[in-house]
């Protein structure tokens, strides 16, 4: 008689177990797949991201480097020309102001509605609307990973 107990109480923990075990196995691919989607798109974002800064770093040559330079320094073969010096855009990111991005700036910048110091003239030629908004946060995104 006690055996008999025995034995169904542990045929029904068991039976507890097989269905929790299925329940977890059923919910494992789901689990994987979860990862594994985020996974792709966490390196889809990274090759959009890499691509975006590959055509900023054309554009920049096409808009930008004549007067900020290779290196982007400041030191384009434009700057004989000009009486005020283009900005370092290789240390822009220590000249930002609290809760800025390099996309603020270089947004404001293109637009010639960035501040200078006082006394200083802006001599940043605005691009206003002959650049797209896509254009401008491609440059952006280059000026980003070439910060010293
Ligand atoms: C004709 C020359 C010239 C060209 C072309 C030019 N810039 Fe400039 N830029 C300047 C000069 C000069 C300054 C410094 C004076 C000023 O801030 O207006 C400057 C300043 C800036 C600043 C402000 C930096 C700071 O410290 O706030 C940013 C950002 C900038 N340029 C980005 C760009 C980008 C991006 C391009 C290309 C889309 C570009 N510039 C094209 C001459 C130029």
């Amino acid at each position: 008689m006690l055996s008999i107990v025995t034995v169904g109480f542990h045929g029904r923990f068991f039976n507890r177990q097989v269905v929790i075990m299925r329940k977890l196995l059923a919910v494992f691919p789901l689990v994987l797949a979860g990862l594994g989607v985020t996974g792709v798109s966490q390196a889809e974002s990274d090759v959009d991201k890499q691509k975006s800064v590959e055509r900023g770093a054309a554009h920049y040559r096409i808009f930008c480097i004549n007067c900020h330079g290779e290196k982007a320094d400041g030191h384009g073969p434009l700057t004989a020309l000009l009486k005020i010096q283009p900005a370092d855009l290789a240390t822009l990111k220590r000249r930002l102001k609290p809760g800025e991005s390099i996309s603020d700036r270089v947004f404001l910048a293109v637009s010639g509605r960035h501040e200078v110091g006082d006394g200083k003239e802006k001599k940043m030629p605005t691009f206003n609307d002959n650049l797209e908004i896509k254009t401008v946060t491609e440059v952006a995104d280059f000026i980003e990973v070439i910060q010293k």
